[in-house]
């Protein structure tokens, strides 16, 4: 079965070609970093109009790499959501549009779930299995018993794990995201300069708080000379990155406990953090719990996750008409 994924929830433009038979054809990505970096956080009218200039051009060159027209094609998997609405629709409405043309099954696709999917691009998951979610919107536990069952254990009180990566880059005059200067940096940092808090480690409930995080790391940094050494940056980011891996593995591994679980799996762009893939690899070892983190390339947003997802879906016969509409927030719900 060949699958034609389509993602535009936010600030990449992505499209990709999934093959049963042999795995991902292409995954293409069109990043707007450069349009929105000047903001330091993307521009939803930007983005959309962004989406709407580059996105058929870029399913036009998947379809010519692979030499096929849109009939050779057995499926089209959108994102439907959550995301933001306006950059959503671009993609609704195309996959729409093409679904339509060349009379082929479609369906829409929640945004959490790919991201989740990305691990199975490059390992049969085993199951059950707890993953940490963490996304630039997202922060939770799901346990997953299979493909298709998910159960929120828990989430993020305030920010998500991705924003804390953004919001302390941003007052240390790092470029937008966040995370992958912070991931770099923390390699340079020394352990034990500063002290960011790890909020509600004794709650009982799987539960997050990033935001007083925020607030520590503006205090400590403007107690600092100004303007800040390269070591500062570093150490300061060596400790941000501490303080956030240690708030998710820590509630991951408790929920893993609590479920029994067989396996632990990250998602989102956040799953890219070397720190957390390292930590979590560890703490998978001692408990004798599977781990195998997603690609890199799979971790942040991007169609191929998409385009598998919606294999998982047409191959449980689950389709959706035309009539299927774009949603900006909601929880990502067992289909199976
Ligand atoms: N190496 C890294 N370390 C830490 N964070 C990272 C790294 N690479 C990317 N991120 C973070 O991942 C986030 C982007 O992830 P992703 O593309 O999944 O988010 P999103 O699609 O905007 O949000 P959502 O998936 O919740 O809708 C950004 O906040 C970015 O800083
Ligand atoms: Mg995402």
């Amino acid at each position: 079965m060949k699958v034609l994924g389509i993602e535009t929830s936010c600030d990449d433009t992505s499209v990709a070609l999934f093959d049963s038979n042999s795995g991902v054809a292409e995954n293409l990505v069109s990043s707007q970093i450069q349009l929105h970096n000047h903001f330091g956080g993307v521009v939803p009218e930007l983005a959309s109009r962004a989406h709407l200039v580059n996105l058929l051009p870029l399913v036009d060159h998947l379809l010519e790499n692979h030499k096929m027209k849109l009939k050779d094609l057995d499926g089209i998997a959108v994102t439907a959501g959550p995301g933001l609405v306006g950059a959503l629709l671009v993609g609704l409405s195309t996959g729409k549009a093409l679904a339509m043309a060349a009379d082929l099954p479609l369906v829409g696709i929640h945004h959490i779930e790919g991201h989740i999917l990305a691990n199975a691009l490059t390992q049969d998951m085993t199951f059950p299995a707890c993953v940490l979610v963490v996304s630039g919107g997202h922060s939770e536990v799901i346990y997953m018993p299979e493909v298709g069952v998910y159960e929120k254990m828990g989430g993020t009180l305030d920010d998500a794990a991705g924003e804390a990566f953004d919001k302390t880059a941003k007052l240390l005059g790092l470029p937008y995201p966040g995370g992958p200067p912070i991931d770099r940096l923390a390699k340079e940092g020394t352990a034990g300069r500063f002290k960011f808090p790890r909020p509600l480690q004794k709650d009982p409930r799987i539960v997050f708080s990033f935001s007083g995080l925020k607030t520590a790391v503006r205090l400590e940094v403007e107690k600092l000379p100004q303007p800040l050494t390269e070591q500062d940056v570093a150490d300061v980011c060596y400790e941000v990155q501490n303080a956030i891996v240690d708030s998710l593995t820590q509630r991951l591994f408790k929920a893993a406990g609590m479920k029994n679980v067989k396996a632990v799996y990250l998602a989102g762009g956040v799953a890219a953090n070397s720190g957390l893939r390292e930590r979590t690899a560890m703490e998978a070892q001692k408990r004798g719990l599977h781990f195998l983190p997603p690609e890199r390339v799979y971790c942040t947003d991007n169609a191929a996750m998409i385009a598998y997802a919606g294999y998982c879906h047409f191959s449980a016969g689950r389709a959706d008409g035309l009539d299927l509409d774009s949603f900006p927030r909601g929880v990502l719900k067992t289909w199976k």
